[in-house]
């Protein structure tokens, strides 16, 4: 597809039908992550920079909006510059400058978002804004020659999907969570047996150690492709009281909410991807990085099924994903005067 920069009006192709290498720049700032990275032809990483905020957000148990944005100020310059040195390139090797335009918290956004568009004006490129959760789903191109049509779990802190991905830019919602994310359902259940944030990762670690099937805890009970989560974790949290300061068999009850929460994903994902008849599926979002989910789906394969599922680096916020969504041009948007969005 074209594009225009900004200030020469120069059209310029973008997309795997423009004919020549594609470099492009992406910023990330959605929530507690500051990233850069440069991506060629939407697969290829050149350069993949995380700043991390978990050690600030640790003491709080979560995160901060405010510190959040602030400290995305304070890391933003850094973490392009080291994209640059990181690939060798300069800004005028760089296709079009991409930025996360949203879901997410809004005061990190803008950080981020206005960083990619003053770097689009001042080198004259082309400016492509991605909505995040598109963005997630393109991780699965990454290091891969996946192509739609594929079903997709997308499963991150604060959404949880089933989507129908028929071309790179046509995808259609099948079913969502009508309560908790799955990794907000995680994050939740790790602060109730009293691990400390980030939740979700811990949880998935001790359960490795536990027995799955310790504890029978129910599966919300929704139709279609819709989930519930938040029946589940007021069962762990009577099951928590239950034991009346008692010591706790964390372990057990880690590995059986794994358990419970991982079957349920893909017993919809599989029913999902039955009804439409691909071949392929594909996981994405910060919980895909999740030990079980993985396994399970996985095991897709002996049925015949294509799977992927990001390297673990791109299931949680990063930049590479931006700038493969922007590449193929997965609903994005392309006027200079996009404004950040907190919900989808
Ligand atoms: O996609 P992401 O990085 O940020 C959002 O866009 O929300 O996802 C973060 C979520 C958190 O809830 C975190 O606890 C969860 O992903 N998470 C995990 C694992 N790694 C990250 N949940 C379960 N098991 C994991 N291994
Ligand atoms: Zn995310």
């Amino acid at each position: 597809m074209e594009k225009k920069t900004l200030f020469s009006e120069k059209t310029v192709k973008i997309g795997p039908d423009s004919g020549y290498d594609n470099y492009i720049m992406a910023i990330e700032s959605s929530c507690d992550e500051t990233a850069c990275a440069i991506v060629k032809n939407g697969r290829e990483v050149i350069a993949n920079i995380v700043a991390s905020q978990i050690k600030t957000h640790e003491k709080f148990g979560g995160v901060i909006p405010e510190i959040a944005a602030r400290e995305h100020l304070d890391s933003i310059n850094i973490v392009v510059q080291e994209a640059f040195e990181q690939s060798g390139l300069k800004p005028e090797d760089i296709t079009a400058f991409a930025g996360t335009v949203g879901p997410g918290l809004v005061g990190c956004l803008l950080v981020g978002l206005n960083a990619a568009k003053t770097l689009a004006l001042v080198h004259d490129k082309p400016f492509i804004g991605v909505n995040h959760l598109n963005a997630h789903l393109c991780a699965n191109y990454i290091d891969t020659d996946l192509k739609p049509p594929f079903m997709a779990l997308l499963i991150s802190g604060g959404h949880t999907q089933i989507i129908d991905v028929e071309s790179y830019s046509k995808q259609t919602i099948l079913g969502e969570t009508i309560d908790d994310a799955v990794g907000e359902a995680y994050d939740k259940v790790a602060r109730l047996i009293g691990l400390p944030y980030p939740g979700g990762p811990r949880l998935d670690k001790l359960a490795q150690e536990g027995n799955p099937h310790a504890f029978d805890l129910p599966e919300g009970k929704v139709d279609g492709y819709n989930f519930s989560f938040s029946g589940l974790k007021t069962a762990v949290l009577r099951l928590v009281k239950s034991f009346d300061g008692k010591e706790l068999p964390v372990n057990d009850i880690c590995s059986s909410f794994q358990e419970c929460v991982s079957s349920t994903l893909v017993k919809k994902l599989k029913k999902a991807v039955e009804e439409r008849g691909y071949k392929q599926v594909v996981i994405a979002g910060g919980v895909a990085a999740n030990s079980e989910i993985r396994k399970k789906i996985f095991n897709l394969e002996n049925e015949g099924y294509r799977v992927n599922a990001p390297a673990m680096k791109y299931c949680t916020d990063n930049a590479s994903m931006v700038a493969s969504c922007a590449y193929f041009n997965t609903n994005t948007f392309d006027d200079i005067d996009v404004e950040v969005f907190s919900r989808a």
